[in-house]
């Protein structure tokens, strides 16, 4: 087998491309073995002070060198770019592992020939914290080999949960991708009621960010389901009971159901 320079080369090293650099370094994979190209010249000297040893080269000797070719530049920059890096993949040539909204292997497949091992991720910011969740897609080019080298560089930011249908990539991206946004929002609607109701600034976003985190936290160690939990907290006459009307009445599920089809549908335009 070929030993690569770089275990993982970034294509783009922007916000998410620099969670995971980040991650990676965290979790003990040398800096030495991961490789940055980016447009911008100082967004890489940046990165090299932030964090020293990680390597830098252009996209095509990223791709010549690396066993893992990590594409992270926006969906609209790919047509342009992927096809210059198509000499260098293909058998024998890096597991390319796409992160870019909506952009299909069948596209990415198109434009680096059909032999490219391709798998595409869709992971959400909390990667920045180490607390992200990423889910995976691999084509049938790339084997079970390649499924484990992805699953392992993303589980450096977090979970990584696989889908066996393309299809399902926009669920996903409408779901964990763009579903960090939605929580930031109820995060700033729960802190502005509050205030409404007299608390502090800071009283209300230390409470609406505790009773989040712990719901959450609660709601993934019990045995007991979501609607269960909230069965419990909800006595007949009481508080809960009054707030929880007023959410169903304006039909909540609803609007949550509209919010995340439109962002389904925004996954596939962006992958036309
Ligand atoms: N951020 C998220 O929450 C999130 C979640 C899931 C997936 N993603 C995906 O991650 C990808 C990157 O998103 P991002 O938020 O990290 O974007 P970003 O911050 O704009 O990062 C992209 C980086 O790539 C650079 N770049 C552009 N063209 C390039 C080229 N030809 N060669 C090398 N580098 C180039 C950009 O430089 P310039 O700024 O100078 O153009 C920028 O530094 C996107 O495809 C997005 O769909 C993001």
């Amino acid at each position: 087998m070929t030993e690569h320079r770089y275990e993982v080369g970034f294509i783009g090293a922007g916000n998410m491309g620099e969670a995971l650099i980040q991650g990676l370094i965290q979790s003990g994979h040398a800096a030495e073995r991961i490789a940055i190209a980016d447009k911008s010249p100082e967004r890489i000297r940046d990165l090299q002070a932030r964090y020293p040893g990680l390597a830098t080269g252009d996209p095509e000797e990223l791709t010549a060198h690396s066993a893992t070719l990590l594409l992270a530049v926006k969906p609209q920059t790919l047509p342009e770019l992927a096809p210059t890096l198509s000499t260098a993949v293909g058998e024998g040539g890096p597991l390319v592992l796409s992160v870019a909204a909506g952009i299909t292997t069948a596209q990415l497949a198109g434009w680096l020939g059909d032999a490219t091992r391709l798998i595409r991720a869709m992971p959400n910011t909390p990667a920045l914290v180490g607390a992200g969740v990423t889910g995976l897609y691999a084509a049938p080019t790339a084997g079970p080999e390649d499924r484990a080298t992805a699953t392992h560089l993303l589980e450096a930011v977090g979970r990584a949960i696989w889908v066996d249908d393309e299809e399902l990539m926009h669920a996903v991206t409408a779901t964990s991708g763009s579903g960090p946004a939605y929580v930031f929002l109820m995060i700033e609607a729960m802190q502005e009621a509050a205030q409404s109701l007299g608390l502090p600034a800071d009283t209300a976003l230390e409470l609406t960010l505790g009773t989040l985190a712990g719901a959450t936290r609660l709601a993934a160690e019990s045995d007991e389901s979501p609607a269960e939990l909230r069965h419990r907290v909800t006595s007949p006459g009481g508080t809960t009971e009054r707030a929880l009307q007023v959410l169903e009445d304006g039909d909540l599920r609803e609007l949550m159901l509209r919010a995340m089809t439109a962002a389904a549908d925004r996954s596939r335009e962006l992958g036309r």
